[in-house]
């Protein structure tokens, strides 16, 4: 398979660590972005102690001008960047007579404004080079919706019409646009749900279990390959098969 440079948001977390992995085991160059330094120093060592060279880069997603700069330093690093893994993602779960305009902007920036900011700059590349993967990573909470989450169901949601419009312009392109749609996966955010809480939504999950991260990893890789070209505007859902939804 060629060798393609890859950057994935968010990658220090959970699911974005796997996916980071994932994509250095299939030959390709990994770059993530990242915002707080310590963490990321000691993630570094920790990828580094496992066998994985990723190339971090300080930005926040949710800023248009810190994601266009984190993109040319990746890509004067690394060289163009022909895949797109838009997964930084963040939760401030309350019911909606609760919610604050924080609540919300801070969830809508950062999960969907996120995925313009991260995509404009790399879109004009990837049509000239006739090659491209975007990839978004949004939820099954944003196919069902779910108690507490109006602001995070809102953002996933918004992630699919951007994925099948981006998808048709790009299609004559060589570029694919897809969504994994995860559902609960053992990562930090969802440890964060109030353990009684998650218990009754684990007890919904058919296969009676949290999903791993490596398990949505798997399915961000399935849309990579040249064998995927065909593939382009879909949704992917990986979640233990909680919400069956077509
Ligand atoms: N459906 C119906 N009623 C519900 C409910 C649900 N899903 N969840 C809670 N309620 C009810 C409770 O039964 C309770 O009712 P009573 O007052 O009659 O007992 C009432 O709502 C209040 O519930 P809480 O005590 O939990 O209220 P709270 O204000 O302390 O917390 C909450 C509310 C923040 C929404 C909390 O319930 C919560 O964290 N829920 C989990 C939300 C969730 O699933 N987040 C996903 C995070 S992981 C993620 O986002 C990754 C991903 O993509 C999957």
């Amino acid at each position: 398979m060629t060798a393609r440079v890859a950057l994935v948001t968010g990658g220090t977390g959970g699911i974005g660590s796997a996916i980071c992995k994932k994509l250095a085991d299939m030959g390709h160059k990994v770059a993530t972005n990242y915002r707080n330094e310590e963490k990321t120093q000691a993630w570094l060592q920790q990828m580094r102690d496992q066998g994985y060279d990723i190339t971090a880069v300080k930005g926040d997603v949710s800023s248009p001008e810190e994601a266009e700069a984190l993109v040319r330093e990746v890509e004067s690093k690394l060289g163009p960047v022909d895949i797109l893994v838009n997964n930084a993602g963040i939760t401030r779960d309350t019911t909606f007579h609760r919610m604050t305009s924080q609540h919300w902007n801070e969830v809508i920036n950062t999960n969907l404004n996120s995925v313009f900011n991260m995509t404009r700059p790399v879109i004009e590349g990837m049509r000239e080079r006739k090659w491209g993967r975007v990839i978004q990573i949004s939820s099954i909470n944003g196919q069902k919706g779910q108690y507490g989450q109006a602001n995070y169901a809102a953002a996933k949601a918004g992630m699919h019409g951007f994925t099948i419009s981006l998808a048709q312009e790009n299609a004559k392109f060589g570029i694919t646009v897809n969504t994994v749609s995860p559902g609960y996966i053992g990562t930090d955010m969802v440890m964060a749900v109030p353990e009684e809480v998650r218990n009754k939504i684990v007890a919904q999950i058919p296969t009676g279990r949290l999903g791993s991260p490596e398990e949505i990893a798997y399915a961000v890789s399935f849309f990579i390959p040249d064998e995927a070209s065909w593939i382009t505007g879909a949704n992917l859902s990986a979640n233990g098969g909680q919400y069956m939804g077509w």
